[in-house]
C-alpha cells in the first residue's frame, strides 16, 4: 500500500501550510500531512515553508526575527491564487499554525510527516512529537534535507522514524548507504530522479533495508506506475486525485 501524503496540506486546493489546507488533505483521504518546520524569535514551532513570511502572507521579514504573536498577526491567505489571477482567501481569517495547533487538531488514523527546515527547530520538534497522539500512534517522522537535522533527531529520539530528503540530482546509492549509516529509515528522492523503471532503486533500497518516497507527484499515472512498483509513499499537491488514481485509503 502506497501512502499518500498531502504536501503542506491539500495545497492546489487552499493555501499551504494552514489548517484549512490539513482539514482538505483529510477529507480527501490522504493517509498524512506534510507540514513545514521553522523557530520564531520566542521558540514557538511556525508551520510554514519559506524561512520568510514575503510570498504566502501580507506580511514581510524573517519567521526567525518574528514573535509567533507577530506572525499570527499575517494573514496565511494572502499569497494563494486560483487559475483566473484572484486571491480567494484573502481576509478570510487563515493564520499561519503552529505545530501544536496541528498536533492538537490531527484526527486519529492520520499521519504526520514534519519537514524540519531550520536546524534550531530540531529539538522542539523532537519534543513536542514525542508527547504526541500521532507519535504514540507509531504514525509520525521527522524528515530534512539537512544531514545535521535528522542526525539531532536521532540522537534525541532513536525510536522516532527518520527521512533523508534529496535534492534534485543527488545520487540515491550514496544516501542509502548514508542512511543505513545513521540509522535513518527513509530516503526520499526528487521523483524525477527515480527515472522511467523506479524498479532498479527500489530494489537497490530493499536491499538495504530502506524505504523509498518521493517528492511531488501530481499526475494519477505516475502514482499508479509508483505504487504499482511498491513505492512506500509520494507527497501530492492534489490528494483527491491520488486518491482517485489508487483508491481508497488501505486498498491500493
Ligand atoms: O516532502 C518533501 C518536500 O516537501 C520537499 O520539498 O520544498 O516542498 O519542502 P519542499
Ligand atoms: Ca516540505
Amino acid at each position: 500500500m502506497t501512502l499518500v501524503v498531502a504536501h503542506r496540506g491539500a495545497s492546489m486546493a487552499a493555501p499551504e501550510n494552514t489548517m484549512e489546507a490539513f482539514r482538505l488533505g483529510v477529507e480527501a483521504g490522504a493517509d498524512a500531512i506534510e507540514v513545514d518546520v521553522h523557530l520564531s524569535s520566542d521558540g514557538k514551532l511556525v508551520v510554514m515553508h519559506d524561512e520568510m513570511l514575503d510570498r504566502t502572507t501580507d506580511r514581510i521579514g524573517p519567521i526567525a526575527e518574528r514573535t509567533m504573536k507577530e506572525i499570527q498577526a499575517a494573514d496565511a491567505g494572502w499569497g494563494f491564487a486560483v487559475p483566473d489571477g484572484s486571491f480567494p482567501f484573502r481576509g478570510k481569517g487563515l493564520t499561519v499554525p503552529t505545530l501544536g495547533d496541528v498536533l492538537k487538531w490531527l484526527p486519529d488514523g492520520v499521519g504526520l510527516v514534519v519537514e524540519v527546515k531550520a536546524r534550531a527547530a530540531t529539538e522542539p520538534t523532537v519534543k513536542a512529537l514525542a508527547r504526541s497522539q500521532v507519535r504514540k500512534a507509531g504514525a509520525a517522522s521527522l524528515i530534512s534535507f539537512d544531514e545535521q537535522v535528522i542526525e539531532r533527531s536521532r540522537e534525541l529520539d532513536p525510536e522516532l522514524p527518520t527521512g533523508y530528503l534529496l535534492v534534485p540530482s543527488q545520487p540515491i546509492e550514496a544516501a542509502l548507504t548514508y542512511a543505513v549509516q545513521f540509522g535513518h529509515a527513509a530516503v526520499l528522492p526528487w521523483d524525477g530522479d527515480l527515472g522511467l523503471d523506479p524498479m532498479p532503486i527500489l530494489a537497490q533500497a530493499q536491499a538495504y533495508g530502506r524505504l523509498i518516497g518521493c517528492y511531488v507527484v501530481n499526475e494519477p499515472e505516475r502514482m499508479q506506475q509508483l505504487a504499482a512498483y511498491g513505492l512506500w509513499g509520494f507527497v501530492t499537491d492534489v490528494p483527491a486525485v491520488a486518491r482517485e488514481a489508487l483508491g481508497p485509503r488501505g486498498v491500493s
